[in-house]
């Protein structure tokens, strides 16, 4: 979809369907002062059936210059949020979708807060009309232009390009994890790295199975042994900071399928474990905005990527293996996998980068579905500071976050007879801690996040309804972290 911002007062501007927005209870369109004297008292009316409901949508025909008008409820303003604008603009794509439109035009309310308006206008757009049809024969290729119509400024043309570039780095993290398991395998995900790397000046390495045995990947390379689809870990360097600024790294958990392994899962919805790879995708996408928006900083993306399977070759449950970080880890259920691939990749990315933070993404427990749902995200940190960060950033983009606690004696809870830890805790108590407690034996004393994506990674049948989620991967985690990139 492309985005144009129009200069033009809205009540002469050509389009198939002018957008505006209404606050509940409000007799008029926000920032469209002028209407053609004819129309006025009909678009009134109608302004004042439709109430501004918070979500309604409702489109009169009219004569030109506009076809259309649409009215779309905003509801009130005490109940505005860092989400309204986006949350109605989606509304508001679909609307044009359904309507087989080229082009709609949204007029842009007059706001102190316009830039954060602007950008959910933006994202609302181009998120609610992102649908994975790659592996449909009808396709429906129907994609309207917007026009936003709004004073020029520069600080608005680089809100919405800025806005632009990170809702395709989210429709992005949607695109590669809603493949299927048979189409997205390690090496793909590896390839999908080394194209964005050659495309936008990033370095990638992908280490693959041998050279993971060699060096040490104790976890990888056990999780990965038991499927034809070798393991491989992937590392995509933005370097756009001063050399002696260290970097932020990021890491991601991506599992291309989880079938338990040798404890193998119940089949019920064990299709859904191809979004076993969201935390990796989600690093992805965000490593493509950040290059692509250039920012002056350093950053590191490290993506460990198996297949979980069952097999003559699989890691066993009593199985003993030595971590990265050197420390032994006692296997008591293959299905527990991803801690072990993710302990791997932070002690690494600690140690040869020294970053000055460190945040991982991970659909790691079904436990932090039962906790916190499938709106919230899982937090579990060790600072202060980067956590107030996260949620800052969280308040900036609704992407929730809520935070779980670590202290020792859940890190007790996971140490093992035989070996340094075991890979699970104890019965199903605080499953999500005891997971993040593993996690956090992998790394000294860096500043780290870990985000347990379990609920948000993809629509699940408790999922909120968001026109900017359609069906499928989720993108989460993308908005968020290049919020927190773009402030620091
Ligand atoms: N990928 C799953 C977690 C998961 C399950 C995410 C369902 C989303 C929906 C993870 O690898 C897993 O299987 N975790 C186990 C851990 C347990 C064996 C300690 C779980 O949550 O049951
Ligand atoms: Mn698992
Ligand atoms: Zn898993």
């Amino acid at each position: 979809m492309k985005i144009k911002i129009e200069t033009s007062s809205p009540d002469k501007k050509k389009t198939s369907m002018l957008c505006g927005f209404v606050v509940e209870g409000s007799d008029k369109i926000l920032g469209l002062d002028r209407i053609d004297s004819e129309i006025a008292p009909f678009v009134k009316q109608s302004i004042i059936d439709m109430g501004g409901k918070f979500g309604k949508i409702s489109v009169i025909p009219v004569k030109s210059p506009a076809q259309r008008i649409l009215l779309a409820g905003i509801g009130k303003k005490e109940q505005f949020t860092k989400d309204t604008f986006r949350y109605v603009s989606g509304k508001i794509a679909q609307k044009a979708r359904e309507l087989k439109l080229r082009e709609f035009s949204i007029i842009c309310p007059p706001s102190s807060e316009s830039t954060s308006t602007v950008s959910q206008i933006v994202e609302g757009c181009k998120l609610s009309l992102y649908k994975f049809e790659k592996y449909r024969s009808e396709k429906d290729n129907s994609m309207p232009d917007l026009f936003i119509i709004s004073p020029k400024s520069d600080k608005i043309i680089n809100t919405i390009k800025t806005a632009e570039t990170v809702s395709d780095g989210a429709i992005f993290t949607k695109s590669i994890a809603n493949l299927p398991p048979n189409e997205c395998t390690p090496s793909t995900l590896a390839n999908f790295a080394r194209d964005m790397a050659k495309k936008n000046k990033m370095k990638c390495t992908v280490i693959s199975k041998d050279e993971l045995k060699k060096r040490g990947f104790g976890g990888i390379t056990a999780v990965g042994q038991g499927s034809k689809n070798d393991p491989k870990l992937i590392i995509l360097e933005h370097n756009r900071g001063k050399t002696s600024e260290k970097p932020i790294v990021l890491v991601g958990k991506a599992v291309t399928f989880d079938t338990g392994g040798i404890s193998l899962k119940p089949g019920e919805k064990m299709d859904e474990m191809k979004f076993d790879k969201c935390g990796g995708c989600t690093v992805l996408g965000i490593m493509k905005a950040v290059s692509e928006l250039k920012l002056p900083i350093n950053v590191v993306g490290i993506v460990p990527s198996v297949e979980n399977m069952p097999g003559g070759e699989s890691y066993r449950p009593g199985d003993i293996i030595k971590l990265y970080s050197g420390k032994t880890a006692e296997i008591l259920n293959t299905d527990a996998e991803g801690r072990l691939i993710l302990a791997d990749a932070l002690s690494f990315g600690e140690k040869h980068y020294a970053p000055k933070a460190i945040i991982d993404f991970a659909t790691l427990t079904g436990a932090c579905i039962v906790a916190l749902g499938t709106n919230v995200a899982g937090m579990v940190s060790n600072n202060d500071k980067l956590k107030q960060q996260m949620l800052e950033s969280s308040r900036n983009t609704t992407e929730e976050i809520w935070e779980l606690p670590l202290n020792d004696d859940y890190m007790d809870m996971i140490k093992s007879d035989v070996a340094d830890m075991k890979n699970v805790g104890i019965g199903r108590a605080a499953g999500t801690i005891t997971a993040a407690a593993f996690l956090r034996n992998a790394i000294k004393d860096t500043p780290w996040v870990h985000m347990d994506i379990a609920g948000v990674a993809w629509t699940q049948v408790a999922t909120k309804d968001k026109p900017y989620n359609p069906k499928g991967a989720t993108g989460f985690g993308v908005r968020l972290i290049l919020d927190y990139l773009q402030n620091i």
